[in-house]
């Protein structure tokens, strides 16, 4: 009975670190695409923090047109948002 309740536990505290929003975990997903040595996906190295953030409320609220941004970013709060925004300059 007693490793049912630390599994069940253990379960939980997954769930919850999980649902906590990591703008590390998300930044990963960015770059998986923004790293790339192409000219099809636009690199972000020129942008400045606002710039970036300002591009990505308006792929968010489809203020911009967007292949990609703009399904990416809906599933993100503008607290993400500019948390990750922050993550691109250390
Ligand atoms: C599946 C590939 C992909 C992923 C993942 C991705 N992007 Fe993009 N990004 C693009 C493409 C393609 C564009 C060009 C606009 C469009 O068509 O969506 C773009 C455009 C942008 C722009 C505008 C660049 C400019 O010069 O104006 C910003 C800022 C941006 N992405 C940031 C991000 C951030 C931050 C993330 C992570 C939350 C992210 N992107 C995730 C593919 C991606």
């Amino acid at each position: 009975m007693y490793k049912v309740w630390v599994l069940v536990l253990l379960t939980l505290q997954m769930q919850f670190a999980l649902a906590d929003s990591n703008p590390r975990l998300i930044q990963m997903n960015c770059m998986s695409c923004h790293n790339q040595p192409d000219e099809v996906i636009p690199d972000l190295k020129s942008l400045s923090p606002q710039q970036m953030l300002a591009a990505l409320l308006d792929f968010k609220y489809e203020r911009r047109p967007s292949l990609i941004m703009g399904r990416i970013v809906k599933g993100f709060s503008e607290q993400e948002l500019a948390d990750t925004t922050r993550l691109f300059y250390p």
